[in-house]
């Protein structure tokens, strides 16, 4: 199966009568193609102004824009990226993406798979982008320390605005690129970047009250599928990104998902394996294997994504974010020789934009002299292809996404196929994908821990008392 080259390719259990560890066959794949295919249907008819509005995200810049649920919203964002971040980069700036999950994670995996660090172009970023996510003041303190905060630019992005995480790291930014670099207010409403719910939120506010600009990050978008709003478009610009190359690769996985029957459907098969896996062959976790550093960070991506949207009434996969050639040295085993309860996906990369050849270093018969003529790229193939060999035979059940090259329309593409998968299991398996209770419950906790007042905190510290009274030393 392919698109613009990007294959989806399945390794079936042999048909030689012998059922082997929890591999897939035909049969039972077929078994499903219809419930499958019926449940991508209603969520094709469900696209509209409810939580399958992220959907519409790649259409919502352009021309197209009037037909989408967003209407204006978002006409006239992209060149406004595109200017800031034409800016940045001329002025060597750094950049500081702001925001923690959902409001993260995207961002980053655009800059890794696409930004100057992975393409090597000149043209990237001027300066360096970070994206501050964790809250740890080990990583951050320094980061700050080294940044030149007289030339620095910031987008935060919080869609509810009450993540405590960012808001925390938003407020220690700004006192410093007050205090310590003393920009000038007028410069700072020019440098900072708010990226939330237009309508409501103590973000908003503050960045109305403060005059720093706003970026549309509208309610329902919800936060793991806004890879495609400015969360992720802006650092993404910031890096060099191709921009439209890559809102064109998700309008194209977008309309072949919707339209392509089951054999020739990325999105539905891959659905069909998660949910076969899930009922039928004992399956629990999804191992996320990219044969590529540019997409190690998509694996993390696609991880939340399954994890908060699946894993709900005692249902879901664990994701499990793993490096191809590395992990091979430190988790094949477990995947080979453990539990059959896993499914893997890779990710392999065919075009590189350098092979690297492995010098002929050593002398005609030594133990090396195999390695004559290959390159670390046949290195990294022939490395998957022999681990996906070697997995079949254990009866581990694997899939794989080939991609021709790495570049925006593709990235986008891939990003594209996953998000619908994700929708179609939440069909599937009866669950809303689109809320997170359980991260919403713990932000309370953490709110309450630090004080908030307001109605329900009281009882929620309570709680924790409790519960702390509960701990023992072990
Ligand atoms: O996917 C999600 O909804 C979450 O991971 C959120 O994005 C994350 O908790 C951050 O939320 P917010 O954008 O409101 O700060």
């Amino acid at each position: 199966m392919s698109d613009n080259g990007v294959t989806f390719t399945l390794r079936l259990s042999l048909d030689d009568g012998a059922p082997r560890g929890a591999l897939f066959s035909r049969g039972e794949i077929d078994a499903v193609a219809e419930e499958v295919s019926a449940a991508a249907a209603r969520v094709e008819a469900a696209r509209g102004p409810g939580p399958l509005g992220f959907l519409e995200l790649p259409y919502a810049y352009g021309e197209e824009h009037g037909a989408t649920i967003f209407g204006d919203l978002f006409w006239g964002t992209l060149p406004r990226i595109e200017e800031a971040a034409r800016r940045i980069r001329q002025d060597a700036a750094t950049f500081f993406h702001l925001g923690i999950g959902g409001s993260a994670l995207g961002a980053m995996t655009l800059v890794n798979a696409l930004g100057p660090e992975a393409t090597g172009e000149p043209g990237g970023a001027g300066g360096e982008i970070h994206v501050l996510d964790n809250v740890d003041p080990d990583w951050i303190g320094p980061v700050l320390c080294r940044a030149d905060l007289t030339n620095t630019y910031a987008n935060v992005v919080s869609k509810s605005g009450g993540t405590v995480e960012t808001i925390a790291t938003f407020a220690v930014l700004l006192e410093r690129m007050r205090r310590e670099a003393k920009l000038p207010e007028d410069v700072l409403k020019r440098r900072i970047f708010v990226t939330t719910n237009p309508e409501k939120g103590a973000l908003l506010e503050l960045a109305r009250k403060e005059g720093f600009q706003v970026l549309p990050l509208p309610d329902v978008v919800h936060g793991r599928f806004s890879v495609f709003s400015p969360m992720g478009l802006f650092a993404a610009a910031v890096a060099g990104v191709d921009v439209a190359g890559l809102l064109a690769g998700a309008r194209r996985a977008d309309e072949v998902t919707a339209r392509e029957p089951f054999r020739r459907n990325m999105a539905w098969k891959l659905a069909a394996l998660h949910y076969l896996g899930l009922r039928k062959k004992g399956i629990k976790v999804l191992v996320l294997l990219p044969y590529s550093n540019r997409l190690r960070l998509l694996a993390d991506w696609y991880s939340q994504l399954v994890a908060e949207s699946l894993g709900k009434d005692g249902q879901g996969l664990t994701p499990v974010k793993a490096l191809g050639v590395t992990d091979q040295h430190s988790q094949l085993q477990l995947y080979n020789d453990g539990p059959k309860d896993k499914l893997v996906v890779f990710f392999s990369v065919a075009e590189h934009r350098e092979a690297l050849p492995i010098p002929d270093a050593w002398a005609e018969g030594s133990d090396y002299s195999y390695l004559k003529g290959h390159s670390l790229a046949d290195l990294l193939r022939v490395e998957r292809e022999a681990t996906e060999v070697s997995l079949h035979a254990h009866g581990v059940p694997s899939c794989r996404f080939g991609l021709p090259r790495i570049d925006a329309f593709n990235v986008g593409f891939l990003l594209g196929v996953l998000s619908k998968t994700v929708c179609i299991l939440g069909e599937l398996l009866g669950v809303d994908a689109f809320d997170q209770p359980g991260v919403e419950e713990s932000k309370e906790y953490a709110r309450a821990m630090l004080g908030k007042a307001g109605k329900g905190y009281e009882e929620l510290r309570e709680n924790v008392e409790r519960a702390a009274g509960e701990e023992q030393e072990a």
